[in-house]
């Protein structure tokens, strides 16, 4: 029996989706337990592409039962659609479930996600750069005592009277503040009781599923989402998430107990994107920047926005393995390194004067931080056809030795590209 999470390391769009596809084959059951449809992990499959927003990418293995956790905050108009494409692709769906206690992304949610965005804007701090699909507002409803969760929507008239109170508060911020249409509540009422009634075969009692599970002695894999520089604590606040993304939180957002968990294991590229705003101390702003977006297909999935690139960030990186208490590391997008003749790893930042080996609290700090690089020479060859850790090129080793040595965490296994079995396990 174990339980392993695996977390991003970095901003996000690590490689979560791919590693969780190829540890999904050894799992019975997997798990998403923080964020929602702002995700966006793929999966490659042959030469067709998958892409997951709220369904753990486990669900392509042949027998991974996948739960969306109660930490989890649900679009069901966007789900019922991922659940739709998934079946026309020939995916049994019959291993999907979701939690009663899981919150509901609601119309409002999205609305004011755009337009607290376009206020952000308009007042001259500059927006957040979310990904307007309703995270932030759902998550400091649920905060609020106010959110409405899955098992409400299955109940028509407690749907009703819940939704009837909090519409009331919604539209005086709608009207009064943002200046914008009230939303109806016989509309939201019919439209989201129909989504409960098409979900409902789906819904379980997801804790009491997970820990029966943990009992009959079965490999549970907690997927992560985003990454942990955008968790809400320890992230570039504001510039983050709404939600938990550290492993610390893979057990409130699944219901597991703590000690439940034998391994953590971080997911890093070999150099560091972001999408959307804040700092971003080693940003490559130049054409090793554009040719590290070009050569790793930096696009977002679920926006459709260019990735802001740069050199891995070491401060960054061992900062989120101390955090995660790692205890293994996977190093994605090797190859994308593989025409360049040096590659530079930061390893400190140059703050007024001092060295800092951790990030300063506050974005302002951050934004001064200038990195202290190391520089190491490039193997310039190709890696896509390696298979074996012996034949990688002796500089690509010294690399990763050297990644090792400042995340603290061995490093168990490099891809080296973006298909299923490009992944190299190293001894
Ligand atoms: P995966 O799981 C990268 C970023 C957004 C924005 C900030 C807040 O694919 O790694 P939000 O909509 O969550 O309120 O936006 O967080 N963000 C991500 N960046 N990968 C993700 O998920 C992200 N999910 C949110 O771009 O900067
Ligand atoms: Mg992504």
């Amino acid at each position: 029996m174990t339980v392993t999470a695996v977390i991003g390391a970095q901003w996000g769009d690590e490689g979560k989706g791919r590693i969780v596809d190829e540890l999904a084959i050894e799992s019975d059951v997997v798990v998403r337990f923080q964020g929602g449809g702002n995700a966006g992990h793929h999966v490659w499959v042959g030469d067709t592409q998958f892409t997951f927003h709220q369904v753990p990418a486990g669900i392509l293995s042949p027998k991974a039962h996948c739960v969306i956790g109660n930490g989890v905050v649900i679009d069901p108009a966007d789900l019922l659609t991922e659940l739709r494409e998934l079946q026309d692709r020939g995916v049994e769906l019959s291993r999907v479930h979701i939690s009663d206690r899981a919150h509901v992304i609601m119309p409002y949610h999205k609305l004011l996600d755009k337009l607290e965005e376009r206020e952000r804007d308009a007042s001259g701090t500059g927006n957040l750069g979310t990904t307007t699909r309703g995270i932030g507002p759902a998550y400091v409803d649920k905060y609020a005592r106010i959110g409405i969760r899955v098992a409400d929507l299955l109940d028509v008239d407690q749907f009703r009277s819940r939704l009837a109170i909090v519409l009331s508060q919604k539209n005086k911020m709608l009207t009064q503040i943002y200046h914008s249409e009230p939303l109806s509540l016989e509309k939201i009422h019919g439209e989201y009781f129909a989504y409960g009634l098409e979900l409902r075969k789906y819904v379980i009692d997801s804790q009491t599923y997970l820990q029966d599970q943990l009992r009959e002695g079965k490999n549970i894999l907690l997927e992560g989402a985003q990454g942990s520089l955008l968790d809400v604590d320890f992230g570039t606040y504001p510039y983050v998430t709404s939600s938990s993304t550290v492993a610390g939180n893979s057990y409130s957002g699944s219901g597991l107990p703590p000690r439940s968990i034998n391994h953590v294991t971080g997911v890093f590229k070999t150099y560091i994107t972001r999408v959307g705003s804040g700092p971003m101390p080693t940003e490559l702003t130049d054409e090793i920047g554009e040719h590290l977006r070009i050569r790793g297909y930096e696009v977002g999935r679920t926006t459709g926005r260019q990735r802001r690139t740069g050199w891995f960030d070491g401060v960054a990186g061992k900062y989120a393995a101390r955090l995660n208490g790692l205890d293994s590391a996977i190093l994605m997008k090797l190859d994308v390194l593989d025409r360049l003749p040096t590659i530079k790893i930061c390893t400190e930042y140059s703050y007024k004067g001092a060295r800092l080996t951790t990030p300063p609290p506050t974005v302002e700090a951050q934004q001064l931080c200038e990195p202290i690089y190391e520089e190491l020479p490039g193997w310039r060859c190709d890696t896509t056809k390696i298979t074996n850790a012996d034949e990688l090129p002796a500089a690509a080793k010294t690399y990763i030795k050297r990644l090792e040595e400042i995340i603290e965490t061995p490093i168990s296994a490099v891809s080296v590209g973006p298909k299923r079995g490009q992944t190299i396990q190293m001894k």
